[in-house]
């Protein structure tokens, strides 16, 4: 099989990724901050091992201030409802994932006030409209890095000092983009931060979390047994346990610390080798007659994400036929992003999405190119 569904998960993780999740139910097999001995000093170890790695790579001031979390989208919940009470208003991009569309729908139920800002397909910002948009009560803006469904890069450090500047903080969804684009948390001093420990990064599924400023503390959405303070009524304000209530998911948390071991020394190349490829597949369908693609224009960066539609086969039906013709497997729909088709113009059609990784190769990509020039043609 070629796997080009990379932004969904990515596939397939180092063996050493493997290796630890299967070492960690001997290694770690106590439940970390639950007992004094020593298996379980060992899992919190490896937890705060793991939290370090993680405010290394992202430049974080403090590890306390990492989170573990589940997937992008319960860090983005624990943010979105951590921090916006009713009266608030908060400004989201066009291209949000429903991630944060539907939790920000919930809580207009609840008095939150949301309303979509609108960038162009490469990515840029409108401004006018942006300032336009703010209001007294404005406390959040929120803004992929990278979009899921076009691979467009949005201007996050622009938008942080705009942000800063209005007394407006910034919440940034790098679910398409940690492990793939650089991100310093020093340089871009964001308020939230919130990643994905299975995509890009190469950690195993159900892993991720998220970076939280001090200056902005969140209500928790889960309160419980943190190993801590375990006599009193309330949550703990010690961070990170103000945020972590139960057991966590400790055989991921092993996988994403190997994977995050395994890309020391070898970042560059792993962040060029899925640019490289993605220009590829960008040059090469762009010259398939009957392919349109959409987001940036070929030379400009983006992440490794590129949906394109055929004009005589439906994106549904192009991936079964990938997929059953020629052992490609990829994304065909709405990638879970109804905003950012309504802003490209496909959210009747959909797109068929090809996403890329570190253990692609360039043969897979011509082997892709190749099969979408015949399905192009309408040979099925
Ligand atoms: N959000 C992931 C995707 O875009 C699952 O496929």
């Amino acid at each position: 099989m070629i796997y080009l569904d990379q932004a969904a998960t990515s596939f397939p993780k180092p063996s050493v990724v493997r290796e630890a999740v299967a070492d960690s139910f001997q290694q770690y097999g106590a439940n970390p901050g639950r007992g004094a001995y020593a298996m379980s000093l060992q899992s919190s170890a490896l937890l705060w091992q793991t939290r370090n790695l993680l405010a290394a790579y992202f430049r974080a001031p403090d590890p306390q201030q990492i989170v573990f979390t589940n997937n992008t989208t319960q860090a983005l919940n624990m943010i979105l409802q951590g921090f916006l009470q009713p009266g608030d208003h908060v400004l989201y991009s066009s291209y949000e994932h429903n991630a944060v569309w539907r939790p920000l729908m919930a809580m207009t139920d609840k008095g939150v006030l949301a309303e979509p800002f609108f960038p162009q397909a490469d990515g840029s910002i409108d401004w006018q409209d942006l300032e336009q948009k703010v209001k007294p009560q404005t406390k959040l803006l929120v803004c992929l890095q990278a979009s899921n469904v076009s691979g467009a890069i949005f201007p996050i450090a622009e938008l942080t000092a705009w942000a800063h500047a209005q007394g407006i903080c910034i919440l940034v969804d790098a679910a398409q983009s940690a492990g793939y684009l650089p991100f310093s948390l020093l340089d871009i001093p964001v308020d939230f931060f919130a990643f994905p420990g299975h995509k890009g990064l190469y950690g195993p599924m159900g892993t991720g979390g998220f970076y939280v400023n001090p200056a902005q503390p969140l209500q928790p959405l889960l309160y419980g047994g943190t190993g801590s303070f375990s006599m009193q009524a309330e949550q703990p304000a010690v961070m990170p346990d103000h945020l972590e209530s139960g057991t966590f998911n400790v055989p991921g948390i092993a996988g994403l610390h190997a994977a995050l071991q395994w890309r020391q020394g070898q970042e560059e190349a792993i962040l060029s080798h899925v640019q490289q490829l993605t220009q590829q597949f960008l040059k090469g369908v762009s010259q398939i007659p009957g392919i349109h693609c959409f987001g940036p224009a070929i030379d400009i960066p983006r992440a490794p994400v590129v949906s394109i539609v055929l004009e005589k086969i439906a994106v549904a039906k192009a991936a079964m036929l990938l997929e059953e013709k020629y052992q490609i497997a990829v994304r065909a729909g709405l990638h879970c992003a109804p905003l950012a088709h309504r802003s490209l113009g496909t959210l009747q059609t959909g797109t068929l999405r090809f996403s890329f990784g570190f253990f692609n190769t360039a043969a897979e990509i011509d082997a892709s190119l190749a099969a979408l020039a015949h399905l192009a043609k309408g040979d099925a």
